[in-house]
């Protein structure tokens, strides 16, 4: 029989990443923008912060603008953003062949599902990214800046021969963690993402804001919530970092001085960095708020718990996604957000 192929679709920093792992030892097609398959062709380097390095080079035959006209017996790393997902579901859906596996890659809720409404009768996994990835151009390096394993969806009926094809993504830059779980595991790292939309709100570097105790305040409120609606509908959370996740509202309302000795981890971080969500208002993109925050308020609902912060919070950034002045924006201080919250 063939072996399966692998398809990147959606070549960016998740996409690189993976495709760059999976380059190692299988062949590996992309489909993305002109600039990202111009930087795989050029070949990259992959890196993380322990020193861990590997070099990748697409073929630059199988780095492609447009979908073929039909992809078979190949896994599919589903690596767009939620807000470009329904877009190419939409144009896979007549050329992807039922030998196919998709692998949603995702952050927040609901790509998985969305992807299994287009594409009925289609074996979609959901895999999620544990890690903070970014591209550091002078370098043409694909830098790994935190931990975080790939959490693997795996199905009580996922044959043997199939687990073997996706473990390619085992490498030392990335280890691989199948889990029945999945839904936990997604519900942990949305947990981890509440900090992602408040550094996009205060218009800060990420370790800035970490030690603004107000904004802290904040993200540990949006984390109470979140912990609320999971704990309504019996989701046991995995711990995902060295805290668990129940306690993690607890060590971030610290004061300044005690954070800083007991979380130093977490402040280990390139001064500079913002979350995505930042780089996405400042560029004018629609950002990921609706699968994130957004996802929470709309879960809570549902479930019979209200999550006005998350609400608020889903609102501000969608204002600033309509704002003409967001990239002159004055940055903002934690105290000044929670009173704009409403947060004592
Ligand atoms: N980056 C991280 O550290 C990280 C970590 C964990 C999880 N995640 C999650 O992983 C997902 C992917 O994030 P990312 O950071 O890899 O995003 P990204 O760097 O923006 O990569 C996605 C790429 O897909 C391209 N794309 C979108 N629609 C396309 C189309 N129709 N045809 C070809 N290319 C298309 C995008 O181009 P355009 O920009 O032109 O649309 C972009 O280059 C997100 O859900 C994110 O939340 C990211």
């Amino acid at each position: 029989m063939e072996p399966y192929q692998h398809v990147i679709v959606g070549s960016g920093l998740i996409g690189g990443l993976l495709g760059g792992i999976i380059g190692q030892s299988a062949r590996v097609s992309f489909i993305g923008r002109p600039i990202w398959l111009g930087r795989l062709a050029e070949g990259i380097t992959l890196t993380d912060y322990a020193g861990n390095e590997a070099q990748f080079r697409a073929n630059a035959a199988e780095c492609l603008e447009d979908l073929p006209a039909k992809i078979e017996r190949s896994v599919i790393w589903l690596t767009v953003k939620n807000t470009a997902l329904a877009e190419m579901l939409m144009r896979l859906q007549p050329l992807v062949a039922p030998d196919c596996v998709v692998v949603c890659c995702q952050n927040g809720l609901g790509a998985a599902a969305l992807t299994r409404k287009y594409l009925p009768g289609i074996r979609v996994l959901q895999g999620i990214v544990g890690c903070n990835v970014v591209w550091d151009e002078s370098l043409m390096q694909l830098q790994k800046t935190t931990e975080g394993e790939f959490y693997l969806e795996q199905p009580e009926d996922l044959a043997p021969q199939l687990m073997k094809v996706l473990s390619v993504v085992q490498h030392k830059l990335l280890m691989l963690s199948w889990r029945q779980d999945i839904e936990a595991v997604a519900w942990a790292k949305l947990q981890l993402n509440m900090a992602n939309s408040i550094n996009a709100i205060v218009n800060q570097p990420v370790r800035t804001m970490l030690l603004d105790r107000g904004c802290r305040q904040v993200i540990a409120a949006l984390m109470d919530e979140l912990l609320a609606v999971t704990a309504a509908r019996n989701i046991r959370l995995p711990m995902l970092t060295r805290v668990p996740a129940r306690y993690l509202p607890t060590v971030l309302r610290l004061p300044d001085w005690l954070f800083k000795r007991l979380a130093s981890a977490m402040l280990h971080i390139e001064p500079t960095a913002r979350s995505s969500m930042w780089w996405d208002l400042q560029a004018g993109r629609v950002t990921e708020i609706d699968y994130l925050n957004g996802a929470v308020s709309e879960q809570g609902a549902l479930s019979g718990v209200t999550c006005p912060i998350n609400k608020s919070v889903t609102d501000l950034v969608k204002s600033l996604e309509t704002s003409a002045l967001v990239a002159v924006r004055p940055p903002l201080d934690g105290n000044t957000l929670k009173f704009q919250l409403h947060l004592e």
